[in-house]
């Protein structure tokens, strides 16, 4: 490997970003632009009886106002996860202003487009809707007794039984020291600085451009041609730059169909932004959920039995609940196991992948469970899950495609200074501050999508390299390592390669969720480089012309554009040289990457770390101040040491906020959510945040891609919430199951 792969290179287009001259989906001058608006549902449940327009239609400046009764109809049902791939038809889910149906508060009711954002939102106010409410359920206590065990749920990708095994009520039963909790979590929203956006714009031959806030301009654009009705060739959608998202925009959501419905009844380019308030039931948010575990161990603490069942609220037309178990199923040897999920159909728009979904939050859980059950045997915690550690998948009893977990406690626990530490809670006391530590194990599934990923590599007769692969660039890094990646297959200089992303033109990437984006478009650009190279050194070994004429291709490296022989590094020469010669103004080449099947394909698909946290509680006030973070984490292979640190030093601090701060608050009177802007939901900021230590250590995989890589986007939040919560009984001796953690729970 040259060096480039792996170092800490500063990002691509980080002057574009902080110039501001990076254009992102809302910032397009584009001549007669019109805006759009949304109206939203007033009531969470009931039905529209009346839409009067007629104010609205004749204010200043405006071009249309919509209503289901004038809308067009979609031509499919939308399905939630599908969307990722682009796949729409044959499902459940929702499209709104269809019908006079209402299921949550805020679901678009109406739509005014006018030539200023002003005058849209001014006559957006205008519209009079009256509605028949009915009555709603917007809270898990509200309909408990309505609970319902779904088929499927994550949009019908996952079983709504987890993956059983042995007998754990036996286990339970049999166990000398048992353990049983329930932890319940507020509901969560994205919050990403750059509100939801798309730009619609027709040409004069019926053809759509969509500049959109996207994960994945590919799934954007196979999905909206579906509902519209249209062959993919007609639509494109350009994502360059994203504000964040947090999976936010990694569904695809009602709001660019809409744009593109909007623009072509008013025959100019429309752009419609969500508002911070609308972004709040938009787009999906981590659910209301509450989580039920039962441990039990043999007297050395060594499990017997794992239960964990999970209770959550949905919408009303889609199965869906954050995985919360299958990461937690698979952490510790258990010999037992079963799980499963129920529902509740809410009035709220479908949940969604939130920050580390579903293993945020059933690991805060599960490694609660754990801190309890040390304090009860009067185990260390950290021995507690050595004790337990998983030496191959326990569902499966696979290998894991690598590990690196035991590593990870090590370098952690020495990072920290954990050794020596007095287990009593309420034992450590710095002024009016109670001090406490707390670790947790991490874990994330390596998920990969079920179609395959493709980039493509072109060589230009000057020696510079351009590389293509349709993936958004949303704050991860993506282009600079991808650019990386590209130079290092292609034994060229780092500033002669350019990576190009950002629309649904190029070769097909997923959305990139569940951390894959980096996995994926890496196994693509690394097989089109390697395809491009090797095609390169082919035909220099079959040119007559070549000084590397005859020789074995496989004792060919290419150094700074120059093949060349391994053993005697002087015969060789330059690409230029080859194409030259050879009268070639490019090469060009696609590569094609079948990612693993979901099962594993023999293997155990997990990314692993640690965490340690230090707190100080106010003894009077309850107030938590985290004081101390450290994580270390096992991703495979690092691809660029600077944006990976980034992505785990962020997941880390998102654990924070999970932990102490992340909540949205619902009125079920009103069936909204009570603090829909972002002064009233809190998230973590500089001074919240402690200096944090992150570490890797180097796990080689061989299994889950070309290169190795296990995924670093999410990893980090998982097990945050859980160290701070433990540290935070350590202090005090107040075990709280509650997230977030508040100072009324403490008090
Ligand atoms: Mo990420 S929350 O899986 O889009």
């Amino acid at each position: 490997m040259s060096p480039v792969l792996g170092a800490a290179v500063e990002r691509v287009d980080g002057l574009a970003k902080t110039t501001g001259t990076a254009r992102y989906s809302g910032e397009l001058n584009l001549p007669n632009l019109a805006h759009a608006v949304l109206v939203g549902a007033r009531v969470p449940s009931g039905r529209i009886i009346g839409i009067d327009c007629r104010r609205a239609s004749v204010a200043d400046g405006v071009h249309a106002v919509l209503t289901h009764l004038d809308l067009p109809r979609v031509a499919v049902r939308p399905r939630l996860f599908p969307g990722l791939f682009g796949l729409v038809a044959h499902g459940q889910s929702f499209f709104p202003m269809q019908d006079d149906v209402v299921h949550y508060a805020g679901q678009p009711v109406a739509m005014v487009v006018a030539d200023t954002i002003e005058r849209a939102e001014h006559a957006a106010t205008l519209v009079e809707v009256s509605y028949a409410e009915t009555p709603s359920v917007t809270l898990l206590d509200q309909a408990r007794d309505q609970a319902y065990e779904p088929e499927k749920i994550f949009g019908g990708m996952l079983p709504g039984r987890g993956p059983t095994r042995g007998d754990p009520e036996a286990g339970l039963r049999d166990a000398a020291v048992r353990l049983d909790a329930t932890y319940r979590y507020a509901p969560n929203h994205h919050n990403p600085i750059e509100p939801s956006t798309t730009t619609a714009v027709w040409d004069d031959r019926d053809r759509l451009t969509l500049y959109d806030a996207t994960q994945g301009p590919t799934a954007t654009q196979l999905s909206v041609a579906e509902l519209l009705g249209l062959a993919p060739t007609r639509i494109r959608v350009v994502s360059h730059f994203v504000g964040g998202s947090f999976g936010a925009k990694a569904l695809i959501w009602a709001h660019p169909t809409l744009a593109a419905l909007a623009a072509r009844q008013v025959g100019r380019p429309v752009r419609l932004v969500l508002s911070r308030d609308q972004m709040f039931h938009s787009c999906g948010h981590r659910e209301e959920q509450e989580q039920e575990i039962s441990l039990g161990t043999d007297p050395d603490g060594n499990l017997l039995a794992l239960r964990h069942d999970k209770l959550s609220l949905t919408s009303h037309y889609d199965d869906w609940a954050e995985p919360s178990l299958e990461t937690p199923a698979v952490l510790y040897a258990s010999p037992s196991y079963a799980g499963g999920y129920r529902l509740v159909r809410g009035n709220t728009i479908s949940p969604t992948f939130t920050r580390a979904p579903g293993a945020a939050t059933g690991m805060f859980g599960l490694e609660s469970a754990m801190d309890e059950l040390a304090c009860e045997l009067g185990v260390d915690p950290l021995q507690l899950r050595l004790r337990n550690h998983a030496d191959v998948d326990p569902s499966s009893g696979n290998p894991w495609s690598s590990k690196g977990l035991k590593e990870c406690y090590q370098r952690g626990a020495e990072l920290f200074g954990w050794a020596g530490r007095d287990p009593r809670p309420g034992q450590r006391r710095d002024g009016d501050w109670l001090i406490g530590t707390g670790m947790a194990s991490a874990a994330y599934p390596i998920a990969a999508p079920m179609n395959p990923q493709r980039a493509r590599a072109r060589l230009y007769r000057d020696g510079s390299a351009v590389v293509e692969a349709g993936i958004a660039e949303f704050g991860t890094g993506a282009p600079t390592a991808m650019t990386q990646v590209a130079a290092d297959a292609l034994g060229l200089p780092f500033d002669r390669v350019r990576f190009v992303g950002g629309s649904s033109d190029l070769p097909n990437i997923a959305a990139a969720v569940g951390s894959a984006g980096a996995s994926s478009t890496s196994s693509a650009v690394h097989l089109a480089c390697t395809a491009l190279r090797d095609q390169l050194v082919a035909q220099a070994v079959a040119d007559a012309g070549s000084p590397l004429h005859g020789a074995d291709p496989d004792g060919i490296v290419v150094r700074d554009g120059r093949m060349c022989r391994r053993d005697s590094p002087e015969v060789g020469e330059s690409y230029v040289e080859l194409l030259q010669r050879n009268h070639l103004p490019d090469v060009e080449t696609l590569g094609s990457w079948q990612p693993p099947p979901p099962d594993g394909g023999g293997y155990g698909l997990h990314t692993f770390g640690a965490q340690f946290a230090e707190v100080a509680v106010d003894a009077d006030l309850g107030l938590v101040r985290l004081r101390r973070l450290v994580g270390v984490f096992a991703p495979g292979r690092v691809l660029n040491r600077r944006t990976t640190h980034s992505q785990l030093l962020g997941g880390m601090i998102w654990g924070l906020g999970q932990a102490l701060l992340e909540a949205t608050r619902m009125d079920p009177h009103t069936g909204r959510w009570a603090n829909a802007s972002l002064a009233d939901y809190l998230v973590p900021v500089n001074a919240d945040a402690p200096d944090i230590v992150v570490d890797t250590i180097e796990v080689a995989d061989p299994v889950v891609n070309p290169l190795g890589v296990k995924g670093v986007g999410e990893i980090g939040v998982v097990g945050t919430a859980a160290a701070i919560a433990n540290a935070v009984h350590h202090a005090t001796g107040r075990r709280i199951r509650d997230l977030p953690i508040t100072v009324e729970a403490l008090l």
